[in-house]
């Protein structure tokens, strides 16, 4: 497995591979790595016969410096995790390589993707998620790149942005990877104690009982919201950053919800900022894997 700390040597191994007629499949990650992120690894090489992975924590995208300090590291574990899985080359910029002395370019998407739910509640984190990965973009030149749909508004916001730029990447999806017990797996879960990790499955458990109520035939999208709240709240410390119904197309805000709608929450868990999401009217909430 390839290792590349600059974008010239990044950029030179991409071209490379391509001009020999390999296609490069990309998984932009901020490391801690989990099942959910060799999923889309996994995915990447269905439609790739090269695979690169970043694992960068960029500083732009958080709004909170803590957050940022406590972001867990573990890239001894990652990296032997991505050679494992036949990862072909990680990329592993530094903080000088992004963003060197003088750094003055942003990308910023506008209208109602970047007008509600996580793009309020963290101020200036789209712009940082966008900007980062557009220059990762710049740097593997990548021909497919993978993104989860645990983390549905920068999905949407991404795809947006490759589509607004004309930037000349496909953008794919992969599906939300749970613990068995439900909760969508995350770098932050390594946070969690025992006891927090309890309250934390509060969240899949809301949204289910809030997807079985829709599928009883609730439409009020407060009444929704409340069975997501009435499984967090009960418990000390956990506190609701948002939680909302959205009509996807549109990405409106709906008070009653209809065919098409995603509820969606944010959850602070004794200071650990949590997030997920039910497609309204699916079967299930997609409870999986583990896969070993
Ligand atoms: P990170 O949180 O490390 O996530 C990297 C990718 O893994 C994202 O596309 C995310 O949606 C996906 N992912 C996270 N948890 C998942 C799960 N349980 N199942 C499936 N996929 C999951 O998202 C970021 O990093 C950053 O914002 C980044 C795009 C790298 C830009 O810095």
């Amino acid at each position: 497995m390839q290792q590349f700390s600059t974008i010239t040597d990044m950029r030179a191994w991409s071209r490379t591979q391509q001009r020999e007629g390999a296609v490069i499949g990309f998984v932009p990650t901020m490391g801690a790595l989990h099942d959910g992120h060799l999923s889309l690894i996994r995915q990447a090489k269905e439609s790739a016969t090269r695979v690169v992975v970043s694992i960068y924590v960029n500083p732009t995208q958080f709004d909170n410096p803590e957050d940022l300090a406590n972001y867990p590291k573990t890239l001894e574990a990652d990296l032997a995790l991505l050679a494992k899985e036949g990862v072909d080359a990680v990329f592993l910029p530094t903080n000088e390589v992004m963003y060197p002395d003088g750094y003055a370019t942003f990308i910023e998407i506008v209208g109602p993707l970047t007008d509600k739910l996580c793009a309020v509640a963290r101020p200036g984190h789209f712009r940082g998620v966008a900007t980062v990965v557009t220059k990762l973009f710049g740097a593997v030149l990548p021909d497919i790149a993978v993104f989860g749909e645990k983390d549905f508004q920068q999905v949407l916001i991404i795809s947006k942005m490759v589509n607004d730029l004309n930037l000349p990447v496909d953008i794919q999806v992969g599906r939300t990877v749970r613990e068995p017990d439900g909760l969508a797996m995350s770098s932050r879960n390594r946070r969690l104690s025992k006891e927090s990790r309890e309250k934390a499955l509060g969240l899949p458990r809301g949204l289910e009982l809030a997807n079985k109520a829709y599928m009883d035939g609730e439409r009020n999208a407060m009444d929704l919201i409340e069975k997501v709240a009435n499984e967090l709240l009960v418990h000390e410390g956990v506190e609701l950053d948002y939680c909302d119904v959205i009509r996807l197309s549109g990405f409106a805000e709906v008070t009653q919800a209809v065919p098409g709608c995603v509820l969606a929450a944010a959850v602070f868990v004794d200071g650990v900022r949590l997030i997920d999401h039910i497609h309204l009217g699916a079967e299930h909430i997609g409870v999986e894997i583990d896969e070993e």
